[in-house]
């Protein structure tokens, strides 16, 4: 495949920040007097989380997991697994899963479901993009950032075959 060279700013970083901070000020609110745990979906989400996790006024605690799915492609397939594992435990803690974008739904989906199995006192979503037209299982998204309906989305530590995670804004990349 060339290299996709063509991309269309969505929102700028400036954009992003006052989402973020509308996003974390609803957390801290609904969290006030809770403990939190944050659990990142990486790598995607490592950039959202950074910021969301500063722009708290409580305090949380933090894990990541990461998955992957066997077959190949952008688009979740078959079996999903992790590669990296939670490592605090969850037990009788609100738990709320920061992810950089649902498409299928089908990992957070998993996610969920082996979460819930440990007994947490609530797990909750929050995604900074949702990306709604490839959706294959019913999602609650609690935090979302933006709604896009369809494209490929880069940047703000969102991938193309690892490449653009380090632009401060998202884009859509036009192939
Ligand atoms: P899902 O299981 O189909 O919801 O896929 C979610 C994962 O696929 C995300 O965590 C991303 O890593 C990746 N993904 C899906 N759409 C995009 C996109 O537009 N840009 C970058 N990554 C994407
Ligand atoms: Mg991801």
């Amino acid at each position: 495949m060339p290299f996709p060279a063509n991309k269309e700013r969505l929102y700028s970083h400036r954009e992003i920040q006052k989402r973020v901070k509308e996003l974390a000020r609803s957390i801290s609110k609904d969290y006030k007097k809770e403990e939190l745990i944050l659990i990142g979906v990486l790598k995607g989400a490592f950039v959202f989380m950074s910021d969301l996790a500063r722009n708290l006024s409580i305090p949380v605690k933090m894990d990541f997991v990461r998955l992957a799915s066997y077959g190949s492609g952008n688009k979740s397939q078959g079996k999903i697994h992790f590669t990296k594992a939670i490592e605090l435990p969850i037990r009788d803690k609100h738990i709320l899963v920061v992810e950089d974008i649902v498409d299928s739904g089908l990992t957070l989906k998993f996610l969920q479901e082996f979460l819930k199995k440990e007994n947490p006192k609530s797990v909750r979503i929050c995604a900074l993009v949702d990306k709604s037209e490839r959706r294959e299982v019913p999602i609650t998204i609690d935090y979302c950032g933006f709604s896009v309906p369809k494209g490929f989305i880069v940047g703000y530590g969102l991938d193309f075959d690892e490449q653009y995670r380090h632009l401060p804004g998202l884009y859509h990349l036009h192939f």
